[in-house]
């Protein structure tokens, strides 16, 4: 009798050694571990004869793409974010698409808050004072920030990240109010008060970024939002580059019309404008909120187990376009 062939799979980028050697006993694998860049057309060229891919957030997958990949039956997104997918074109082609969600939640919220306080108690900037040398001796005016406690947090699309940043915030006491488009059951709330976008800006002491990125996010954020708030908030986006529009943000951070600001994502990064570089108000961080060791390993063995159950025949947990399931590639 022979064995079955095994399915091909396509790993883009570099993952804990342990994960691959447990993918390669389950799947013939290209597994990228030097972990170059994939141009599109060497994405393309991978994917041609691939049966399922584990990407990330960098790698967009579309209709051109999707043309020539016959095989193809699952791309397993190692992030929650899916904005780098087209979905109608994945349930075109009979693609499954899956995501990581839930499994991010509190370190995502740890990062936000990692931000949040670091920003607004001028914790990079300080620092850097510190390292040159500069720090001669103490001075009643040291670096004076922002409080966190007790103020009002504004957050900007309340899902599953969301509530789990409103729960910490409650351990800094803080009133917490938020925007989505429609207002959540109370008891989904997390204690948070639901109010429009304009009053979010104008009330909240700091605002924190969480929506995903689609067409109506894009500039979510521009310079007539960030004129409504108050000049000594902080703003921290933890969502994607694209929902702040990072140029009218350095001039406001530049003109001190925001006190400042925490990013973790950035409009066309990895490259980031360089006017942030010039800013001390700035605290920056490279897209890594859902980076610590444990959460990035949950994120990739749940994007191995929605890659495994779609080969196996079985509905994926974590779907993202359950119209494909009955017209899927098999
Ligand atoms: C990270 O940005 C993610 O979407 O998981």
């Amino acid at each position: 009798m022979s064995t079955p062939e095994k399915h091909r799979v396509v790993v883009t980028r570099r993952l804990y050694p342990f994960l691959i050697d447990e993918l390669r006993t389950a799947y013939a694998l290209d597994d990228n571990q030097d972990d170059h860049l994939l141009s599109a057309d060497e994405l393309a060229q991978r994917l041609a004869t691939a049966d399922g891919a584990l990407i990330v957030g960098g790698e967009r997958v579309g209709d051109a793409l999707l043309a020539g990949t016959p095989r193809l039956k699952v791309v397993a997104n190692v992030a929650v974010g899916y904005n780098n997918l087209d979905l109608p074109a994945c349930t075109k082609h009979g693609v499954v698409a899956t995501n990581t969600p839930d499994v991010l939640n509190e370190s995502v919220a740890d990062h936000g808050f990692a931000l949040l306080l670091a920003a607004a108690r001028r914790v990079g900037e300080s620092e850097r004072w510190l390292r040159v040398g500069l720090w001669k001796r103490w001075t009643f005016d040291m670096f004076p920030g922002a409080d966190i406690h007790g103020k009002t947090l504004g957050i900007v699309g309340m899902g599953r990240i969301g509530r789990s940043i409103a729960r910490r915030a409650a351990g800094f006491s803080m009133r917490v109010i938020y925007h989505n488009r429609k207002p959540l059951p109370a008891a989904e709330a997390a204690g948070a008060e639901w109010v429009g976008k304009e009053d979010l800006l104008r009330e909240s002491d700091h605002v924190i970024l969480m929506v995903p990125y689609a067409p109506s996010t894009h500039h979510l954020i521009g310079a007539a939002e960030l004129a409504l708030m108050k000049p000594t908030a902080v703003l921290v986006n933890l969502a994607r580059g694209g929902v702040v529009d990072d140029r009218a943000l350095i001039r406001a951070l530049r003109d001190g019309r925001l006190a400042a600001a925490g990013l973790d994502v950035f409009e066309g990064e990895p490259e980031l404008n360089p006017g942030f570089l010039e800013l001390e108000n700035v605290l920056m961080t490279p897209h890594i909120a859902s980076s610590t060791r444990a959460t990035r390993e949950a994120m990739a063995r749940l994007a191995m187990r929605n890659l495994a159950e779609t080969l196996a025949g079985r509905r994926p947990p974590s779907l993202l376009n359950p119209d494909v399931w009955d017209q899927r590639r098999r």
